[in-house]
């Protein structure tokens, strides 16, 4: 008989118990107990398919179904001792059951392993993050349309290199995001597909000799079906890697949008105010109002792509099947998720209550010769000048008004006619902000009427 120190569950083998150091290098549990809900509904559904395929008896799998939910409502009030002793979240509750329950609880274990357990528990919580970002991603969306909504026609700067390029409208702009966002939100919605499969009944690695059916406890956990092959089920951790991946592209478009509401809420730019509820203060300075949210959003993109770029050093080269190193997925994706879950909803926040300064928007527009382009294509439109030599005319009159100091529209027809004689007074309709980005109706452009025709569409997508 072992030691009685030595592990109950797998101790039978052994005359000892683990050294402590041992015991904190291979526990588990003080992060995985996040999983319990999860573990404990795929251990339902192993006992009901036991009973089912008369594997167990229906009153020893009565005797587990209450006990279990008996051990789930301790973990939800807080009233269950977590041991680091017996390592993870799945022995826990096994240990636990068989507190509540007696003998039948050594029976839950049959026909499966804590390999493909771990699988099932980490699918089933990875599935509820992707079902909570399609949900915040959605959010996100929505109150950017709200915001192109009431802006489509407000004119802004569009830059290129952050320099002054055209005009474009605050409406094109937050459209811009949500597209962004969209292509998250399908990135999301097709890992949860691919990664909607059952390791559950896989086993240690190989399957078992027991007449399981693979496809009832997939039904009842919502997996549109098992996978089917026993040593990819317990030793492949793609999902969690893909995840991770869908979670730092969309951080890496957060970053960058929080990136624009730092510049924009400077007094340099004042093109946004955001709330005195996503702005602090400063403990020294009375004047500050700080983008604290928007700068937080922007740096957690380094823990999401750390998380990612971590679990897939852990995979790296493992042989299959089932390695300890595995145990090291999770906590990269608890933080991950987290994080994008925080992000998504702090940057709801921002952008439901901000507000646009169109004022500002529009003088800013208007700077640094934004109306060139339009100049340059009516001396192709009216003149039939080649677009190269209409160019060059252009870039001319923009030295002059460099050289004058003011804007291409503060131009007189005769500085025009002194560097292209053909030019009329009818040039100075396109040079005004509102005529250029009305102009630019291209299918995608940043026209008024194409704006409101996206804002429209994605209301109804997303309504
Ligand atoms: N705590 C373990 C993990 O997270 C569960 C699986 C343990 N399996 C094993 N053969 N030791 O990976």
């Amino acid at each position: 008989m072992s030691d009685k120190s030595s592990n109950q569950m797998w101790g039978g083998r052994f005359a000892a118990g683990p050294d402590a150091i041992m015991e904190a290098i291979n526990a588990s549990i003080g992060f995985d107990k996040r999983m319990a809900a999860q573990d404990i509904a795929g251990s339902r559904a192993h006992a009901a398919m036991l009973a089912a395929k008369g594997i167990v008896t229906p009153s020893d799998a009565e005797a587990m179904r209450e006990g279990l939910l008996t051990v789930l409502s301790e973990i939800e009030t807080g009233d269950f001792a977590f041991s680091t002793a017996l390592e993870d979240i799945h022995m826990n509750v096994e240990a636990r059951l068989k507190e509540v329950i007696g003998e039948p609880a050594g029976r839950l274990h049959t026909g499966r392993s804590r390999n493909d357990q771990v699988a099932t528990d980490f699918r089933l919580w990875v599935r509820d993050q992707l079902d909570a970002a399609e949900a915040g991603l959605k959010a996100l969306m929505r109150a950017l349309v709200a915001q192109a909504d009431s802006g489509a026609d407000w004119v802004m700067p569009g830059f290129t290199h952050l320099q002054t390029a055209q005009p474009v409208t605050w409406g094109h702009h937050m459209m811009a995001y949500v597209e962004m966002f969209a292509r998250d939100l399908s990135r999301v919605q097709d890992a949860r597909k691919r990664m909607n499969e059952s390791p559950l009944g896989a086993a240690a690695l190989a399957g078992t000799s027991f007449p399981i059916d693979r496809d009832m406890t997939a039904t009842a956990l919502g997996f549109d079906c098992p996978m089917a092959n026993s040593l990819d089920a317990v030793s492949d951790r793609d999902f969690a890697l893909e995840f991770l991946s869908v979670a730092s592209i969309s951080a890496m478009h957060l970053s960058r949008f929080a990136e624009e509401l730092v510049i924009w809420s400077s007094a340099q730019f004042r093109f946004v105010t955001l709330s005195d509820r996503f702005s602090t203060g400063s403990s020294i300075m009375p004047q500050k109002k700080n983008p604290d949210a928007a700068e937080l959003i922007r740096a957690k993109i380094g823990r999401i792509f750390g998380a990612n770029v971590a679990l897939m050093m852990v995979m790296k080269g493992l042989p299959l099947a089932y390695s300890k190193d595995m145990q090291e997925d999770k906590e990269q994706v608890f933080d991950a998720a987290d994080n994008w879950m925080l992000a998504l909803a702090a940057m709801e926040g921002m952008v439901k209550d901000m507000s646009a300064n169109q004022p500002a928007l529009e003088a800013a527009a208007s700077a640094g010769f934004s109306t060139a382009t339009d100049l340059a294509d009516w001396l192709v439109r009216e003149l039939d000048l080649p677009f190269r030599d209409a160019h060059h005319v252009t870039g001319s009159l923009v030295a002059m008004a460099e050289q004058k100091d003011c804007d291409l529209p503060d131009l007189s027809l005769d500085d025009m006619q002194s560097v292209h004689a053909g030019i009329t007074a009818a040039v100075f309709d396109v040079l005004g902000v509102h005529n250029s980005v009305a102009s630019r109706t291209s299918y995608g452009g940043t026209a008024p009427v194409r704006v409101r025709e996206q804002v429209a569409r994605w209301k109804d997508a997303l309504a």
